[in-house]
């Protein structure tokens, strides 16, 4: 193998591993899931709503918010509802993400 040989398949082998990086560069960012959104909820909003979404009468039951208005859901958070508190910039928009999620799954996650 000539020098020049060895360095292109040098190459092509650092072009065939370059994927294979790919999921550890996207740990950093988490990825939105219900599993997060959970966590969120248990942490912000159980206190209000319920804990795994069940109402206990004094608030919105979030298990029958309409899955197709989500900007109404995200309005609602961000902005607040009368007695439910504005959040503004609290969560990021993966984070709003991953409560949609979790609240799309009615508490099942
Ligand atoms: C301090 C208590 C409290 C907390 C904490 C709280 N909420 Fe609420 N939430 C309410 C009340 C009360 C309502 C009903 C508002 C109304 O319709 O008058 C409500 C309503 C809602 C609605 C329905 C709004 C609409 O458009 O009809 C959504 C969605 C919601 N909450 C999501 C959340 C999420 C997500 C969290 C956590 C980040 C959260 N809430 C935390 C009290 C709370």
């Amino acid at each position: 193998m000539t020098i020049q040989v060895q360095v292109r398949a040098l190459a092509a082998a650092l072009l065939l591993a370059s994927p294979a990086l790919a999921p550890a560069q996207q740990a950093a960012v988490p990825v939105p899931s219900a599993a997060q959104g959970k966590s969120l909820y248990t942490s912000f909003c159980a206190r209000c709503h319920g804990m795994n979404m069940v109402t206990t009468g004094v608030s919105f039951d979030l298990r029958s918010f309409p899955r197709d208005q989500r900007e109404r859901f995200e309005r609602s958070v961000t902005q607040g509802l009368r007695a439910m508190p504005a959040w503004g910039t609290t969560f990021k928009p993966e984070e709003l993400e991953s409560l949609w999620l979790y609240v799309g799954s009615s508490g099942s996650s």
